[in-house]
């Protein structure tokens, strides 16, 4: 069967060029414009990279139309309702959910390795203890790099394996460890009778001299979170880890730029700030005046929690989490949470609205996680913290995926240049 290709005419000189049709398993086929520039002299330009497939990748489909996000096949849906984040970590990494032994040994292994060096933790002392976790969170990461020197062999499957799962294992405690310091707490160390999630939440929140108390719909809904984060494509974030890890820097530094990317507020940073505009919004009567900035072209707000590069119909995160966000509530006895009433009469309000319709803006993860995680007892500025957690899953198995793909390069963009053309250099005295 003849190879599927476009042609390109330039109707400058008539010439005809013919590009190959890539086609995936599901999703739109790409055009491969590898020889564009060498063909026909012309670079693409395509700001955001709206239109442009940067990799090969079998990871996470979204089809932003249909509301559909998939990981390694498995609906989100699915893995919320059947598995957990641990075991869609493995899913992640490895590509198919784990047997019973498999997912013991990668249990234990992650187990294992959730303490961090004793030296780190001078780290923290470094930081004010007002800093953005955040700031925190780039730094000890990047950091951890200066404790595994000898194991950068990123040509050895198991050595880019063990750097996974180490990453995924010790984020929870650097984060928790970056709260206890925000609050001028004991840092706590994990324990071997907790498991993933409930483990992070016991260091979070547990102080040395009480017994902690383990509420299951909190660890239920936390876990559930961290896989609606784990992984989304190519996002921002997952591909400031790509473009750094394509230069051969280690994991560590690699997802150290990944959280740096995240923390934007029309990225990661969003949680944070939906919290942040629900509680300047104060009560249901302030919604008009803010509906009516997020539409002013002359004004930067952004009504946070809404809209999305790729999701144009729903949010499939944003449904699951609404559903969690009631049923938390509920366990926590909060239903009559004013600033979920406040989210719900927003929502119902944004989307009748004309302007949101019409541009497709519907909420998206980062508008129900930020109530959740306020109900649990979680700061705001942890929000996005908790969401790097999570998202270490799918930056891993992302940076992972990469160096064992042969079609993956450095990763170095072009430009349409609209600068001054070459001119001679002009001393001093005589400007
Ligand atoms: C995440 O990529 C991922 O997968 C990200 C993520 C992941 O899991 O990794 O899903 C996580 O980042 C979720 C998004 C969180 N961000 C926010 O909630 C911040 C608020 N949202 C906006 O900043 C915005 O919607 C973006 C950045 C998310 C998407 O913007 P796009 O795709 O670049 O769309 P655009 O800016 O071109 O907007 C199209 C139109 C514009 O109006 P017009 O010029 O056509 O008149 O929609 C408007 C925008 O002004 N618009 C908004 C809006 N979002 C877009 N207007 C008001 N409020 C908003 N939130």
């Amino acid at each position: 069967m003849m190879a599927k290709t476009v042609t390109l005419i330039d109707n400058q000189t008539g010439e005809k060029y013919d590009f190959p049709i890539l086609e995936g398993t599901q999703g739109p086929d790409l055009i491969d414009i590898r020889t564009l520039y060498g063909k026909t002299g012309y670079f693409t330009f395509d700001p955001g990279y709206g239109a442009t497939g940067a990799c090969e990748s079998k990871i996470t489909y979204i089809d932003g139309d249909k509301g559909i996000l998939q990981h390694r096949g498995y609906s989100i849906e699915n893995l919320c309702d059947k598995s957990n984040f641990l075991e869609v970590a493995y899913l992640l990494l490895h590509g198919e959910l784990p047997k019973q032994t498999e997912y013991a040994q990668f249990h234990a292994e992650i187990m294992e390795s959730r303490l961090i060096n004793e030296q780190l933790q001078f780290f923290f002392r470094g930081f004010r203890r007002d800093a953005h976790p955040m700031a925190i969170l780039v730094g000890v990461v990047g950091a951890l790099s200066s404790f595994y020197h000898g194991a950068f062999d990123l040509h050895s499957e198991e050595n880019r394996l063990l750097c996974c799962r180490r990453l995924v294992a010790k984020l929870p405690t650097i984060v928790a460890m970056s709260y206890k310091y925000s609050i001028g707490q004991a840092m706590l160390y994990p324990r071997e009778d907790y498991n993933y999630t409930d483990n992070f939440l016991y260091m979070m929140f547990g102080k040395p001299e009480h017994k902690f108390k383990m509420i299951p719909e909190v660890v239920s809904a936390l876990d559930k979170i961290f896989i609606l984060h784990a992984d989304h494509e190519q996002n921002a974030s997952t591909s400031t880890v790509r473009m750094a890890g394509s230069t051969g820097a280690n994991p560590y530094a690699a997802v150290s730029s990944g959280i740096s990317a995240l923390w934007g507020p029309a990225h990661g940073g969003a949680n944070e700030e939906v919290l942040n505009m629900l509680k300047s919004m104060g009560s249901v009567d302030d919604i008009p005046q803010y509906i009516k900035r997020a539409k002013d072209k002359d004004d930067p707000f952004r009504l946070m929690g809404f809209g999305h590069r790729v999701y144009k119909n729903f949010d499939p995160r944003a449904n699951v989490l609404r559903q969690s966000c009631h049923e938390v509530l509920d366990a926590l006895g909060m239903k009559e949470q004013p600033l979920l009433k406040l989210a719900m009469e927003l929502e119902r309000i944004a989307l009748e609205d004309e302007y949101f319709i019409e541009r497709k803006l519907f909420p998206n993860v980062d508008f129900y996680s930020g109530i959740i995680l306020e109900a649990i007892g979680f700061p705001s500025y942890m929000f996005t913290p908790l969401f790097a957690l999570a998202r270490t899953a799918g930056w891993t198995a992302q940076w992972k995926e990469m160096h064992e793909d042969k079609t993956s390069r450095l990763c170095r963009p072009r430009q349409l240049y609209l600068g001054e053309t070459a001119r001679e250099y002009i001393p001093m005295e005589k400007r």
